[in-house]
C-alpha cells in the first residue's frame, strides 16, 4: 500500500510516499519538501498568517510532484496521513484539509499524526534504523524532550524543557548576534573557528535532580554579554557562538546520560532540528561511546521538519496494527498536544 504523507505544522511543507507491505518496514519511495525560511527571515521569525498562506500554493503541487516522481496516480494510495498537532493552528488546518480532502475524494482512510512521533520515528528513515526500546532526545525548535520508547507507540516523557527549546535558545542566541532567523545552524558555523571557553553561560537545571531543561535564562546572559562588548562585537562573535553551543550541548549530553543511567537503555536515539548540529553529535557520540551505548542520529535531511517522518510513522503504525484512522473525513487539529494522547 502507498501511503501520502503531508507535513504543514510550522515553516516547512513536506509531502512524502512510503510503502508499506503486511508486517514489513514501512520503505520511503518520494519525498519533497518546500522551505519557507525566506519568506519568514525578514520579520526576523515565523508569521503565522504567511506560513498558512504559503501552505497553501505548495501542497497540491507538491503532492503531484511526489506522485510523478514514483509513476503512481492519486488511485494507487491507500491511506493518507497528514501532522495533526502540536504546531501553528493555521498552517496545520491547512495540511489537515488537503489530506481530508484527497482521502474522502479517494474513499481511502485518514491518520492524524503527532509530529513528535514524526521526529521520534525519523530514524527509521534512515538505512541502519534503529531497534526498540531506547532512549529518545527531541530537540527541535518548539520542544526538547528526553522519551523511553519502549516499542512502537509506547512513549514516556521523562524530561523536557520547562520553558525555552533548545532550538529557540541557539536561534534566540544567533539573533543576538546579528544572524538571520532561523540562526541555529548559522551559529554552530560560526561556533568552528571560535573558543568555547570565552565566555562562561550558565549550564541551567545542570545539576536538578529531575531531567527537565531551562534555557531562557541562557538569552538573557548572551544579551548581557553582547551589551557589555558593543558597539566592538564583531571581533568576539566566534566566541560567543563557541561558547554558547557549548552551554547547550553540555545541558543536553549530561541530561542524556542521566536519563540513560535511570532507564537502563543501552541505545539513544537523537531527533529534531537541532539533531543536524556537529557538536551535539560528536559529544553525544564521546558520552555514548564511554558507556557502551549506541547512537542513532538521523540523516541530516530528516532531523527538520519534513513529510518522510509524517508518511513514515503512519506506515510504522500500520505496520504495528496500530491505527489511528479516522472513520470520518471531519478532520480537526490540535495545535497543543502532548505526545502521551497518542502513547499506548
Ligand atoms: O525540528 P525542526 O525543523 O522544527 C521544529 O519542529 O521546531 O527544528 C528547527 C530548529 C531550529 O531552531 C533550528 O535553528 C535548529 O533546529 N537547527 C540547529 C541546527 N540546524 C537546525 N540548531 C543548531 N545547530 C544546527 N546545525
Ligand atoms: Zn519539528
Amino acid at each position: 500500500m502507498y501511503i501520502l504523507g503531508i507535513e504543514s505544522s510550522c515553516d516547512e511543507t513536506g509531502v512524502a510516499v512510503v510503502e508499506q507491505t503486511g508486517q514489513n518496514a514501512p520503505e520511503l519511495v518520494a519525498h519533497a519538501l518546500h522551505s519557507q525560511i525566506v519568506l519568514h527571515q525578514p520579520y526576523g521569525g515565523v508569521v503565522p498568517e504567511l506560513a498558512s498562506r504559503d501552505h497553501i500554493e505548495r501542497i497540491s503541487p507538491l503532492v503531484t510532484n511526489v506522485l510523478s516522481q514514483i509513476n503512481i496516480s492519486p488511485k494507487d494510495l491507500g491511506l493518507v496521513a497528514y501532522t495533526k498537532g502540536p504546531g501553528l493552528a493555521g498552517a496545520l488546518l491547512v495540511g489537515a484539509g488537503v489530506a481530508a480532502s484527497v482521502a474522502a475524494a479517494l474513499g481511502i482512510p485518514l491518520m492524524g499524526i503527532h509530529h513528535l512521533e514524526g521526529h521520534l520515528l525519523s530514524p527509521f528513515l534512515s538505512q541502519d534504523a534503529p531497534k526498540f526500546p531506547f532512549l529518545c532526545l527531541l530537540v527541535s525548535g518548539g520542544h526538547t524532550q528526553l522519551m523511553s520508547v519502549r516499542s512502537m507507540a509506547h512513549y514516556e516523557l521523562l524530561g523536557e524543557s520547562i520553558d525555552d527549546a533548545a532550538g529557540e535558545a541557539f536561534d534566540k542566541s544567533a539573533k543576538l548576534l546579528g544572524i538571520d532567523y532561523p540562526g541555529g545552524a548559522e551559529l554552530s558555523k560560526l561556533a568552528k573557528n571560535g573558543n568555547a571557553d570565552a565566555f562562561q553561560f550558565p549550564r541551567p537545571l545542570l545539576h536538578s535532580k529531575d531531567l527537565n531543561f531551562s534555557f531562557a535564562g541562557l538569552k538573557t546572559s548572551v544579551l548581557t554579554q553582547v551589551k557589555k562588548l558593543e558597539p566592538n562585537l564583531e571581533p568576539y562573535k566566534a566566541d560567543l557562538a563557541a561558547s554558547v553551543q557549548a552551554a547547550i550541548v553540555e545541558v543536553l549530553v549530561k541530561k542524556t546520560q542521566s536519563a540513560l543511567k535511570a532507564t537502563g537503555h543501552n541505545r539513544v536515539v537523537v531527533a529534531g532540528g537541532v539533531g543536524a548540529n556537529q557538536s551535539l553529535r560528536s559529544s553525544l557520540l564521546t558520552m555514548a561511546h564511554q558507556m557502551g551505548v549506541d547512537v542513532h542520529f538521523p540523516p541530516l535531511e530528516w532531523c527538520t521538519d519534513n513529510g518522510a517522518m509524517i508518511a513514515m510513522a503512519a506506515g510504522m503504525r500500520v505496520q504495528h496494527g496500530i491505527e489511528l484512522g479516522e472513520r470520518s473525513y471531519a478532520f480537526g487539529v490540535n495545535a497543543r498536544w502532548p505526545l502521551s494522547a497518542v502513547s499506548i
